[in-house]
């Protein structure tokens, strides 16, 4: 679907069955950091490897993609549609391929699924202080719609506060018409 160049070889395609595991691990990898995604190290790995085999046989209101570095999986994203026509994103690259332009060639991948599925729009959320991944989804032309204060308890007992970002691809759409 997209490739990367040079030493950064690397391919985007649907998540297959045989995804599923190295996907757990990946995930669990980025967990392990401990500061850019909700899931949080230690992963239950047994509710993830379902979780992740349901989203991996997606059907038409659900997506994951993945960048395939020569059969080694170095990121993904997926997408729930919800009934209403908006999808929730979520991504992740494994940490040393980042800045690399995986999470573009993911993003776009993501982008074109969502289209032709005919959503009108894409959410997601993300901690304020990941500016990395804030940056990606401005450039993709994603804004800020709101904050979640003190929403999200921590293992560690703290609450953190929460991004929410929206991007509209529907814009002809009427809006509402009551005053
Ligand atoms: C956020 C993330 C998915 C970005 O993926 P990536 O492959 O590094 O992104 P790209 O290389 O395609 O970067 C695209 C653009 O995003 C912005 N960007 C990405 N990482 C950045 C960083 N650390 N600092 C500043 N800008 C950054 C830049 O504008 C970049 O373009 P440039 O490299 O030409 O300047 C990746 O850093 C990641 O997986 N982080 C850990 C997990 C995570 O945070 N997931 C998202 C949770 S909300």
């Amino acid at each position: 679907m997209s490739a990367g160049t040079g030493g950064s070889k690397y391919v985007v395609r649907p998540a297959a069955r045989g995804d599923v595991l190295p996907l757990l691990d990946l995930l669990e990898a980025v967990a392990s950091e401990g500061r850019w995604i909700g899931t949080e190290a230690p992963v239950d790995r047994v509710a993830r490897r379902r979780q992740i085999s349901e989203t991996v046989e997606g059907g038409e209101r659900a997506a994951r993609f993945v960048a395939d570095a020569g059969g080694a999986l170095v990121g993904n994203l997926w997408i729930d549609l919800r009934t209403y026509g908006v999808g929730d994103l979520g991504m992740l690259v494994a940490q040393e391929w980042r800045r690399r332009g995986v999470g573009s060639a993911l993003m776009e991948a993501g982008l074109a699924w969502t289209r032709a599925a005919g959503a009108h729009k894409l959410v997601l959320q993300a901690w304020p202080h990941n500016l990395g991944a804030l940056a990606l989804y401005r450039k993709f032309g994603f804004v800020q719609e709101g904050l979640l204060r003190r929403h999200y308890p921590r293992r560690n007992g703290e609450l953190w506060d929460a991004v929410m970002m929206g991007l509209v691809l529907d814009e002809h759409t009427p809006g509402s018409s009551i005053s």
